[in-house]
């Protein structure tokens, strides 16, 4: 076993860590003895340099662009796979068989109704809720509704919830948008596919027919697929450590949807959107706003640039970017959708020649295309990551249902650098300034 020795330069005292090495990426020290030997605690707000669990889900390499769920290359999932063919993967460690993946489809199918009793949940909303708000709270009302199969410990009620969770997250996403704009709800139907099934439920209405669109629904699949899981994120991170204290899973999806809301993380799609429409109706020159990016004193970023691990681009930003233009290219667009295209790749032309953008190693991330894509089919802004967490939810179930199966899985509990003052002596409210 190779180590890693540590010296207390106080004390002279001498550690030696294991060296673990993974199947690829970087190799990890086991620091888990050392405030038991050193007296230590070791301190990386924001986990820069921090591996919190082991896991054999998906791996990224932030410097060569790599991303693989199960060992298989996202460019090939991509080019012949598809959204619940790629959840079986990321759920059972193995491409499903041809009867496995009819099994799995027709169990997923036929779980995709919310309790009626959920319905007047959703009236108990303003109008003008965000569709965020609605499915956080959503998803974590399931936990009322089933009872039955929450023993965590039981594998076959952990399958039950996570076939659960990935075929109703679709109802409630569509369900969320038809309340917060007035519509009827529309209930899913079992001959349509899992994408052309919530095109169905965000769209159709009693008046009219509606045939979701094979371009769009295949498009939308393959968005699914590309947001499906991204090793330990800020959302997966929440939904383990909420599950470490063995809460429900429905009640750690429910954290995971809450923190991939911001625009730090997962709202970063509608971001992109709002920053798009300001520069465009600003008429003001791009290098303006890649300036304020640049200006330590403005808060403004580039809204969809950056990302914690990719140092070199983004591949699914790569992917994404080629469906954005297929799809604008073969459908009727907008002019003003057109031109938040030109704006963006513009943008993302600029940036990339800028010595700012380019130091920092600052490339379009998964965020920076997919919002105008969620446009043009007709998704508003305030959707868009409620598309997210319905693609990730798979992730966010694969990851919580690795660490609950682990023989003797331990509580998250970090610890701290404590700053605060010591020991004060209480005075009373007539002796205090
Ligand atoms: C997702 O973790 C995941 O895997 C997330 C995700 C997933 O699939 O789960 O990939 C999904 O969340 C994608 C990221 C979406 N967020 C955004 O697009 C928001 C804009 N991006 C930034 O907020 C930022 O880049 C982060 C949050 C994504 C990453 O931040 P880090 O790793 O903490 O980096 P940092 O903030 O320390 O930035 C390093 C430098 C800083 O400048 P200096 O202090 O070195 O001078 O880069 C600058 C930052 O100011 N910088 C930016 C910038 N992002 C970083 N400057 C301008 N515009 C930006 N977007």
């Amino acid at each position: 076993m190779s180590t890693v020795t540590i010296i207390d330069d106080e004390t002279g005292k001498k550690v030696q860590m294991p060296l673990l090495t993974p199947t690829s990426g970087p190799k990890t020290i086991d620091i888990s003895m050392l405030y038991k030997e050193l007296g230590y605690f070791t301190y990386d707000p924001g986990f820069m340099s921090t591996a919190s669990c082991s896991s054999a889900i998906t791996f990224l390499d932030g410097e060569q662009g790599i991303l693989q769920y199960r060992g298989y290359p996202i460019e090939q999932l991509a080019e012949h796979s598809n959204y619940l063919e790629v959840c079986y993967l990321l759920l059972n460690n193995k491409l499903p068989n041809r009867l496995e993946l009819t099994e799995f489809e027709v169990d997923i199918t036929n779980h995709t109704m919310l309790h009626e009793a959920l319905k007047s949940f959703f009236s108990g909303f303003r109008r003008d809720a965000h569709p965020m708000a609605i499915m956080v709270g959503v998803v974590g009302a399931l936990a009322a509704f089933y009872h039955d199969h929450m023993d965590i410990k039981n594998p076959e009620h952990r399958k039950i919830t996570a076939h659960r969770l990935l075929a109703k997250m679709p109802t409630i996403a569509a369900w969320s948008y038809r309340f917060a704009t007035g519509k009827p709800f529309v209930y899913p139907r079992n001959d349509l596919n899992y994408t052309e099934n919530f095109l169905h439920m965000m769209f159709s209405m009693p008046s009219n027919d509606y045939k979701p669109s094979s371009l769009l629904a295949k498009a939308l699949d393959l968005i699914l697929i590309l947001h499906a899981d991204h090793e330990q994120n800020a959302s997966t991170s929440t939904v383990r450590l909420a599950g470490s204290s063995d809460a429900n899973p429905f009640a750690a999806v429910a954290a995971g949807v809450a923190t991939l809301w911001g625009p730090a993380h997962g709202g970063a799609n509608e971001a992109v959107i709002r920053m798009l429409i300001d520069i465009n109706e600003s008429g003001k020159p791009l290098q303006l706003f890649i300036d304020r990016a640049k200006d330590k004193n403005d808060d403004f970023r580039l809204m969809g640039f950056g990302h914690r691990v990719y140092k070199n681009h983004d591949p699914r930003a790569t992917l994404i970017r080629e469906i954005c233009h297929k799809l604008l290219n073969e459908m009727e667009t907008t002019g003003e959708q057109q031109k938040m295209l030109e704006t963006a790749m513009a943008l993302e032309k600029v940036a990339l020649e800028d010595e700012y953008f380019i130091t920092r190693n600052l490339y379009p991330n998964v965020d920076f295309y997919s919002g105008i894509i969620f446009l043009a089919m007709g998704i508003p802004m305030n959707m868009f990551t409620v598309m997210f967490a319905m693609a990730r939810t798979v992730g966010w179930v694969a990851q919580w249902n690795e660490m609950i199966s682990e023989p003797g899985y331990k509580i998250g509990r970090p610890r701290q650098l404590y700053t605060g003052p010591i020991d004060l002596k209480y005075d009373s409210i007539d002796k205090r300034s």
